[in-house]
């Protein structure tokens, strides 16, 4: 079968901020680029970031990018990479100017400098006083910054290919990586899009939840064609729980709530969270308040008929202060939970948000992983940010509003990488002769396939098994019987039928193929949750209740073939300054 092929000098795959800002430093530098989304990039899921972007602007309180480096290891747990996150914190200040350049619309202070809230974890002086570091456009950050990037994109001719999915990486016998195999989701057309440099920026997987505050297209697309084409995944078992998902619906309340000055309360209108973290309370790690929240539900302290939800007070802001800095939320809890914060305290739960792991690459977004059985080294013409990405600026607990600043630090990071490569490669490496043949061998089984279970089926027992055995809290036994049970997910998902072809819109196509992707990432956390021996930021076995530091202050890598996980050394050394070095984490 003839397939077409288009030549670009990059491929990005994702038009969420990472990968609009990858595209924007590659097109004015006049590269040819090309950008696949599943959707119009302005809906790509950045949209919905709420509460802000951090940097140490010091414009509401003094502020300096070492107390937020101090404070990003620190809510890491410490398993963070020291030198990704003193690049990422020292470059914030000036991304943010950057961004405000390019016609970003953020709120302003009174004296017209750029409006900051705080945020959970963030400190003065290395631990000491609340600091308020979070850049904020209302509580619709996202949603501004991805239409800024978008018309910047437009006006630097980026080339983009809209409703279309990535579906294999292309690589050749050293391992280099050559483009893509990419569906056009409408029609079925499939594409090899060739390029010199390839950069994933397809976001995160939180749909393997059946709680989440993630958009439908985040299914993890990226790390499925990694796993498949033989790049490790790196610390997977990591994944937070955001503590203000709308209870029962899933949707995101921002942190800026609680940064605003809205608290949380129990049934007894007990303002719980002084006695889980005595000096940050509400604005504690988030993996730490979320634990707090599951434990008053477990321990009977639960609002509603069912115990089962806690309450999230802001009525005491007043209508003006919700109007003005809140309006989305205002907004999300009228639709979803059929209450007006202005008057009555919204009904929230833990649910998934973000994904810590990811594909292994340093901070200038090269992918770094072994190629066969060979050391770990860049895999040439491979590049990947954002959440997708494993840096490791993270570790085990993102801070709130560190994802924001992570994609625009380090897709401004990788397109310099992108451009300096270019200069000493400049020319496309030859196709393998099997370019799309794995590709379409998917794409026959599918067509193919007679008597398997239905994408719907499969994916649902997906969800509710990652939900039920690898959530807030996780046990040896759920985590053991997870892995077996994530297992024979896998495989029916490598057996669905899409029932009666005739009738079926190409989504039925897509939402197969996207079952392939959840299936990779749902194994990978579930078998790496299983192996760590310990507890550690957003991972909390209720068996080793304690960080240990001695066996498990590493990343864990886990290879799809065999599902082997190796692990490796956690980079304690910062560029330029003295280490933090792990200490206990209390707020
Ligand atoms: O709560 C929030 O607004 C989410 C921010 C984030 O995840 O960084």
């Amino acid at each position: 079968m003839a397939i077409a092929r288009r030549k670009f000098d990059a491929v990005i795959v994702g038009a969420g901020g990472a990968g609009m800002r990858a595209a924007l430093q590659l097109s004015e530098a006049g590269l040819k680029v090309a950008v696949l989304s599943k959707v119009f990039p302005t809906r790509s899921h950045t949209v919905a970031a709420q509460g802000g972007i951090a940097a140490a602007l010091g414009n509401v309180t003094e502020d300096n990018w070492h107390w937020h480096m101090y404070d990003t290891v620190k809510g890491s747990d410490y398993l963070g990479d020291q030198d990704a996150i003193e690049f990422m914190c020292r470059q914030a200040n000036e991304v943010v100017y950057e961004l405000e350049h390019f016609g970003m619309p953020f709120d302003r202070l009174e004296n017209g400098k750029i409006y900051q809230r705080p945020f959970g974890g963030q400190s003065q002086n290395f631990g000491g006083a609340q600091a308020t570091r979070s850049c904020a456009a209302a509580d619709r950050t996202g949603h501004a910054m991805l239409h800024t990037l978008y018309q910047r994109n437009v006006r630097a001719n980026t080339q983009f290919f809209i409703e279309w999915m990535g579906l294999d990486l292309i690589r050749d016998e050293q391992g280099d990586v050559l483009g893509v195999t990419a569906m056009e989701m409408e029609t079925g057309e499939v594409m090899v899009l060739q390029a010199k440099a390839t950069l994933f920026a397809t976001g995160g997987a939180g749909r393997i939840f059946q709680a989440s505050t993630n958009a439908f297209i985040n299914t993890g697309d990226g790390l499925g064609m990694s796993a498949r084409a033989g790049i490790p995944l790196e610390d997977m078992e990591f994944w937070q729980f955001h503590p203000t998902g709308v209870y029962g619906v899933g949707v995101l309340i921002s942190e800026a709530v609680r940064g605003e000055g809205g608290y949380l309360l129990n049934k007894d209108g007990e303002r719980f969270m002084q006695r889980y973290a005595p000096h940050a309370k509400d604005l504690a790690g988030r993996d730490v308040v979320s634990r707090a929240l599951t434990m008053e539900i477990k321990e009977g302290r639960g609002c509603g008929k069912d115990a089962d939800h806690l309450l999230l007070k802001l009525d005491h802001l007043g209508a003006d202060v919700i109007n003005m800095r809140l309006p989305g939320i205002r907004e999300i809890a009228i639709k979803f939970a059929q209450v007006d914060p202005i008057n009555e305290p919204i009904p929230v739960v833990p649910t998934a948000h973000y994904m810590m792991g990811g594909i292994p690459t340093n901070f200038h977004g090269q992918v770094v992983a072994p190629y066969k059985t060979g050391p770990e080294e860049v895999v040439r013409g491979f590049y990947a940010v954002g959440e997708c990405a494993c840096v490791s600026v993270h570790g085990a607990n993102r801070l709130g509003t560190n994802s924001l600043l992570d994609i625009i630090v380090f897709g401004r990071a990788a397109g310099n990488q992108i451009i300096e490569d270019l200069k000493k490669s400049p020319h496309h490496k030859p196709l393998p002769a099997d370019v799309a043949d794995r590709t379409l061998a998917r794409l026959a089984r599918l067509e193919g396939q007679k008597g398997g279970e239905s994408v719907a089926q499969v994916g649902a027992t997906l969800r509710k098994t990652m939900q039920a055995h690898c959530g807030v809290f996780r046990f040896a036994d759920m985590l053991k019987e997870g892995v077996t049970k994530i297992g024979e997910v896998a495989e029916q998902a490598a057996q669905t039928e899409i029932k009666d072809k005739s009738k079926v819109f190409n989504t039925a196509r897509i939402e197969a193929l996207e079952l392939d992707n959840l299936a990779e990432v749902a194994l990978a956390t579930m078998v790496s949750a299983e192996a760590r021996n310990e507890s550690r930021g957003a991972h909390a076995r209720d068996d080793f209740p304690e960080r240990d530091d001695e066996k498990w202050l590493k990343h864990t890598l886990y290879f799809r073939t065999g599902r082997r996980l190796d692990y490796k050394p956690v980079r304690l050394k910062p560029m330029t300054v003295e280490s933090f070095p792990p200490k206990p984490r209390v707020y």
